[in-house]
């Protein structure tokens, strides 16, 4: 009658990983579906990642969510990785098949963009020219899944050009490079623009870009959600234009994950969006 794994595992491998919001997240879901599981952290060191997921078929787990510093590190360690997760450099779930081998993903870009289609109903990664800032992990799943769903132009600015260079060589034509010192310009007739830089975390400088270009019509998004609301989103959020922060990511890139793992396609309720922001 019973599966031998039917108490259901997932978890996040980093290192560190006490910060995530992951767990609240899974935890949730399960709760609420009454399904009987548990989403933990696994703090794995980059010499134990290969013994770790060995483990993840073996101990029985659904999968996990893999971050710094192993996005990069697990490929060769999975059966196979996804054509987005392989554009992207990066993979951040794992998921057990029903045979037992380990498939790759990644969910991050996927989950800014349907952010942005919650925030903004209209809005498709086709509808405008789009301005992406920053050229690190963030930026590039950002740019490959706007570039895999459709995007006809993405302006891409960073501090160091030659990390916005790569992105643009490993996604295609679509990513026209753009000189940081003219990110200002680039607003220009964009129907969005993404802050996928650091600047405007907690304890970080703020991101340094006047928005008087910015089209009205135009949503601004920030991958950071802590805090909260970044001063780039302050700012735009203060001239009009509608403005999306780096929860909505998070949220929707849990979303497919959950429904791997445990076979139920989640909803992020209003429930799950204040067991979030108790965590602040
Ligand atoms: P992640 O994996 O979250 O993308 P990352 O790989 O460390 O993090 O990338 C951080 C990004 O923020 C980089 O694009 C970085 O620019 P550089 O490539 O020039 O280092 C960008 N960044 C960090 N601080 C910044 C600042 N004060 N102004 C502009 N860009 C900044």
């Amino acid at each position: 009658m019973t599966t031998p794994h039917q108490f259901g595992i997932a978890g996040l491998l980093g290192w560190p990983v006490a910060h995530s919001r992951s767990p609240v997240i899974h935890n949730h879901w399960l709760a609420q579906f009454g399904i009987p599981g548990r989403y933990v952290l696994f703090p794995v060191p980059p010499e134990k990642l290969e013994q770790a997921v060995r483990g993840i078929q073996v101990l029985g787990l659904r999968g996990c969510n893999v971050t710094t510093p192993h996005k990069q590190a697990i490929f060769p360690m999975l059966d196979r990785v996804d054509d987005l997760a392989r554009r992207i450099g990066a993979v951040q779930t794992v998921v057990v098949e029903k045979d037992g081998t380990l498939s790759g993903f990644n969910n991050d870009g996927n989950g800014f963009i349907q952010s942005i289609k919650d925030a903004a109903p209209a809005w498709r990664p086709d509808s405008g020219p789009i301005l992406v800032l920053g050229a690190g992990g963030a930026a590039r799943a950002v740019v490959a899944s706007l570039a895999a769903q459709g995007a006809k132009e993405i302006r891409l600015a960073n501090r160091t050009i030659d990390k916005a260079r790569e992105i643009a060589d490993a996604v295609g034509a679509v990513v026209k490079v753009v000189p940081w010192e003219q990110r200002e310009d680039a607003l220009d007739g964009v129907a969005l623009v993404a802050n996928a830089t650091s600047a405007g975390a907690a304890g970080k400088p703020p991101l340094d870009i006047a928005l008087d270009r910015l089209p009205a019509h135009a949503i601004a998004g920030d991958l950071i959600y802590v805090p909260p609301e970044t001063p780039f989103l302050a700012a735009a959020r203060a001239r009009g234009n509608v403005t999306v922060n780096g929860l909505g990511l998070l949220l929707n890139q849990a979303r497919p994950a959950f429904n791997a793992w445990f076979g139920v396609m989640p909803e992020i309720t209003s429930e799950l969006l204040r067991a979030i922001e108790a965590t602040f």
